[in-house]
């Protein structure tokens, strides 16, 4: 039987390589992409919807699919607030996933954040605990937590903080052995990997992936 996936974030570092891997995989006979502007890919598998993520019923009837994947994300940074932040990691998940939940999709992928915890003090850690917190109510077959340490892969904007955490997090990398192994730098790509992995094994219940794992699962 081939299968519906729906992404959202596909535009992204990570979401970019998860479409590219759902287009080309023998189990999604079709992939639906929702994002905020028009992109120029194309593809015979692809059906893209340019929705307005503040209105559900921009989108609500088109989330018609077996799997759900969340690559969504933003920095408050970038965001320009905690506010606004807020709204694209927590709001703007939560929203998708209990539309996609009521719609009937079985599975649903989303990447926190390693550290994330809802009584965290730092509010980004925060903001992602009370994601994957909310998301553990919702009725899904399975979901499926992935809880990256940093990022690596090339993106198009200039993060400097980014870069400065991963120029110390490369010198350091030698002493993340043992327990300590969940701290090193990930490829984005491989955190894509592990999330089509997972989504293969039609797995059941609520598990959370940290970072050495996703490594492992992508191996
Ligand atoms: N960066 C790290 O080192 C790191 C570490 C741990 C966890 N994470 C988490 O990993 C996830 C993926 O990160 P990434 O670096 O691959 O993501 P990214 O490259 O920043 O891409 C983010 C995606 O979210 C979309 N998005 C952002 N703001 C939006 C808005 N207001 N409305 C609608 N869509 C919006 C972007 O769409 P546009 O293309 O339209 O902007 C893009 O598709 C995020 O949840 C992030 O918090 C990141």
């Amino acid at each position: 039987m081939t299968k519906t996936a729906i992404i959202i974030g596909s535009t992204g570092l990570t979401g970019s390589h998860l479409l590219k891997i759902l287009l080309n995989s023998e189990i999604y006979d079709k992939v639906i992409s929702f994002v905020r502007q028009n992109t120029k890919i194309s593809h015979p598998k692809l059906t893209q919807y340019v929705v307005d993520f503040d209105d559900t019923d921009s989108y609500k009837e088109y989330v018609e699919g077996n799997d759900m994947f969340c690559c969504l994300g933003t920095t408050i940074k970038k965001a320009g607030s905690q506010e606004a932040f807020e709204k694209v990691d927590l709001t703007y998940p939560l929203q998708f996933a209990r539309v996609a939940a009521t719609n009937g999709t079985k599975q649903f992928s989303i990447i926190s954040s390693i550290g994330a915890n809802a009584e965290s003090d730092n509010f980004y850690l925060r903001t992602k605990g009370k994601c994957e917190e909310e998301l553990r109510k919702l009725p899904f077959q399975s979901i499926s937590i992935f809880r990256p340490s940093l990022l690596e892969g090339n993106r198009k904007e200039f993060r400097l903080g980014e870069k400065l955490a991963k120029y110390v997090m490369t010198l350091l990398s030698v002493f993340f052995i043992g327990k300590l192994r969940k701290y090193r730098p990930i490829k984005a790509k491989k955190v894509a990997e592990a999330m089509y992995k997972i989504a293969r094994q039609n797995t059941v219940g609520f598990h959370v992936y940290q970072s050495d794992e996703i490594a492992e699962l992508a191996k």
